[in-house]
């Protein structure tokens, strides 16, 4: 996949904000902090279009990254960082429901987690909420710059373990940082958008 343009086309709060549903979308969630944000922007070449931070909780709406005008790329607000009232997490998962429900243009949602470290009971939650949409299951484990190679198989079982996956090729290693597997994630993304 070649990228030949990006933009930020639309930050939505509510519904009715969303661009038109004309073009292929793939979605990413995952715990706050996570590099989600980074994740699009190594994808598509940029440095920071897809706003990042240090600070969990940057992205607090759904962004959509218009790439080629052709597909649709969409930032979703992390979850899971400790500084949160319970009017905030309600108002998080109405957000990633409302969009959830709402687009018959979604190809598919996938999970980004550290590598590092054991998902956590939101991610798995997260990530059951994924599977009874239907979609494949896909998980990015992010920031693989972070560990030695050799390490990359013991972390990769841990995350199958905690998420209940079964088969190895729906994780795959990756670095926003570093660019570990953007070729395979490109083709992917491919793959996924000619459907
Ligand atoms: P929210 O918008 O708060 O949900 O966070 P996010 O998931 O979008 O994370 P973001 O992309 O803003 O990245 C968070 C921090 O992790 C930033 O400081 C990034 O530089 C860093 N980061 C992201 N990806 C990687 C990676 O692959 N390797 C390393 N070393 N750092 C990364
Ligand atoms: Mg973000």
């Amino acid at each position: 996949m070649k990228i030949k343009s990006s933009r930020l086309e639309t930050i939505a709060a509510t519904l009715n904000q969303y661009p038109v549903d004309d073009l292929p979308e793939i979605a990413f969630a995952g715990r706050s902090n996570v590099g989600k944000s980074s994740f699009i922007n190594a994808v598509i070449n940029r440095k920071n279009l897809a706003r990042t931070s240090s600070k969990p909780g940057k992205t607090r709406t759904v962004n959509f990254y218009n790439i080629n005008e052709e597909f649709r790329l969409v930032d979703l607000p992390g979850y899971g960082y400790a500084a949160v009232s319970k009017t905030e997490k309600e108002n998080w998962a109405k957000i990633i429901e409302t969009y959830l429900n709402n687009r018959k243009n979604l190809y598919e949602t996938i999970l980004i987690v550290d590598i590092r470290h054991k998902p956590t009971e939101n991610d798995k939650q997260m990530y059951d909420w994924i599977l009874s949409y239907d979609f494949t299951g896909f998980v990015i484990a992010n920031k693989a710059d972070k560990i030695s190679k050799s390490k990359f198989k013991t972390n990769i079982d841990i995350i199958m373990k905690a998420l209940n996956i079964k088969d190895r090729d729906l994780i795959i290693p990756f670095s926003s940082e570093k660019k570990i597997n953007i070729d395979i994630i490109r083709e992917q993304i491919e793959n996924i958008i000619k459907y």
